[in-house]
């Protein structure tokens, strides 16, 4: 498994974070950026993450913004990206389970480190559910 990472400004604390987090867990993982707190254009990182899953460099992608709302409006513009912005555990498995998600979004200025780790820990560990009824669903979307 290996999980391209992005961030803005709004997220670029978390995302520091959570590369150390995912070093700790010798998760393999791509960092596209951004580099500082400096104030950036997140739907550049939303693509260069997502550019990274549609060419099959990596499977599941992880995009922190100040709230993960426009990473996840940005990247589900993108075809055969299919984004999720999480603040809570239950959705973080669902969204995996039932939507076959592959991009995690997340608020760097919502939600805490602990919560945003439990919500990577959940997401990667889930599989799609391969279910008929979900897999029919998600064809639906283009
Ligand atoms: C940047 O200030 C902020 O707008 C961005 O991080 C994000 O929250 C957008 O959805």
């Amino acid at each position: 498994m290996n999980i391209a990472i992005g961030c803005d400004q709004g997220g670029y604390a978390m995302k520091t974070e959570l590369m150390e987090y995912l070093k700790s867990k010798k998760i393999p993982f791509v960092d596209v950026g951004s580099y500082s707190e400096g104030s950036v254009d997140y739907p550049v990182y939303a693509k260069a993450v997502c550019e990274k899953i549609t060419s099959g460099e990596c499977e599941l992608g992880i995009l922190v913004c100040g709230t993960g709302i426009g990473m996840s409006m940005a990247a589900n513009k993108i075809k055969g990206i299919r984004a999720a912005a999480v603040s809570d555990n239950y959705t973080a498995q669902a969204t995996r389970s039932h939507n076959d998600a592959n991009v995690l979004c997340l608020g760097g200025r919502t939600i805490g480190i602990e919560l945003a780790k439990m919500l990577v820990d959940t997401f990667i560990s889930t599989p799609f559910s391969g279910e008929e009824r979900h897999a029919r669903r998600i064809s639906m979307f283009s």
